[in-house]
């Protein structure tokens, strides 16, 4: 399977014919990055300013915005709101090309966190559970989905022409036939441990401990991150691609400006339920992994 799969299309909002939407979704449920290389998000002349680090707080790598505020940003009054808007409307963007595209998904669509992301991809994370330049599915520690699905919609908005450079895994299913063997059982009562001392929001089910599990795992496997299947993949500046970032895997290795919208889906909403994290892993275990 080609890892990318590329659409023409050159708006935001469009009707689109039915046999690409159909395409569309086959791709991006079969784990393919959708690649719009003639779609770019585009800046006024007055937005072109908060194309600096200058605008972070600092304290957060992302500025983000949850329908309501910014969060993460410094500056004066009439800077945020502008700053606020233009984030507001990738936000908007964002929302018209998935429903747009797919029209399946608009009834159960959740709308997560939009994300400016002003910073250089970061030379140093934390830890290797951070570094987003290792292979990875998402998966967070503190938000588990019980198999929910994590949309994402990017776009590089560098203004010197800078590609992000990206790496793709192999198909999830291998993965999870890779590293199922390794990974062990939650602690029994751990999950509602976890719940109550607020380490999680909601409890995490056996599906989230598997997915978080294999995204250490895969991070930690420095064999793998080298020699494990991958591919390399520029997305220039003034293009979009779309991925169920919770099944392809991916890492983030160069690039700097790039906007991110998230929606959450939940399985009913699949045109086909069968290649999902969930239903994948289930199929592998055997078992149930969400009560
Ligand atoms: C990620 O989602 O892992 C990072 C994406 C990026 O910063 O390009
Ligand atoms: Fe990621």
């Amino acid at each position: 399977m080609n890892p990318v799969q590329t659409f023409e299309i050159t708006s935001w909002e469009e009707a689109f014919p039915p046999a690409l939407q159909n395409d569309a979704i086959c791709s991006l449920e079969n784990g393919q990055v959708l690649f719009l290389p003639h779609l770019a998000f585009t800046l006024s002349p007055q937005e072109t300013r908060f194309l600096s680090p200058q605008w972070s707080d600092g304290k957060s790598k992302n500025i983000s915005y949850d329908g309501k505020a910014i969060k993460g940003a410094q500056g004066n009054e009439s800077d945020l709101a502008q700053l606020k808007a233009m984030i507001a409307r990738f936000a908007s963007q964002a929302t018209h090309l998935v429903s747009d595209l797919f029209p399946e998904y608009v009834p159960h669509l959740g709308h997560g966190r939009t994300s400016f992301r002003p910073f250089e991809v970061e030379q140093r994370a934390s830890s290797y559970k951070k570094d987003d330049k290792r292979l990875h599915v998402d998966a967070f520690p503190s938000r588990p989905t019980h198999g929910e699905r994590i949309l994402r919609v990017f776009a590089n908005i560098n203004p010197d022409n800078r590609p992000r450079i990206w790496r793709v895994g192999e198909p999830f299913e291998s993965l999870a036939n890779h590293y199922l063997p390794q990974i062990k059982s939650p602690f029994p009562g751990s999950a509602w441990m976890m719940d109550k001392l607020g380490i999680t929001k909601g409890r995490r089910s056996e599906y989230d401990h598997i997915m978080l599990h294999l995204h250490d795992t895969m991070k930690a496997d420095l064999d793998y991150q080298k020699n494990g299947p991958q591919q390399e993949l520029a997305l220039p500046a003034g293009c979009v691609w779309i991925v169920f970032s919770d099944q392809v895997l991916h890492a983030a290795m160069s690039g700097q400006y790039m906007l991110e919208q998230t929606f959450h889906l939940p399985l009913a909403a699949l045109h086909n339920q069968q290649t999902a994290p969930l239903k994948v892993l289930e199929r592998l275990t055997g078992r149930p992994l969400v009560a």
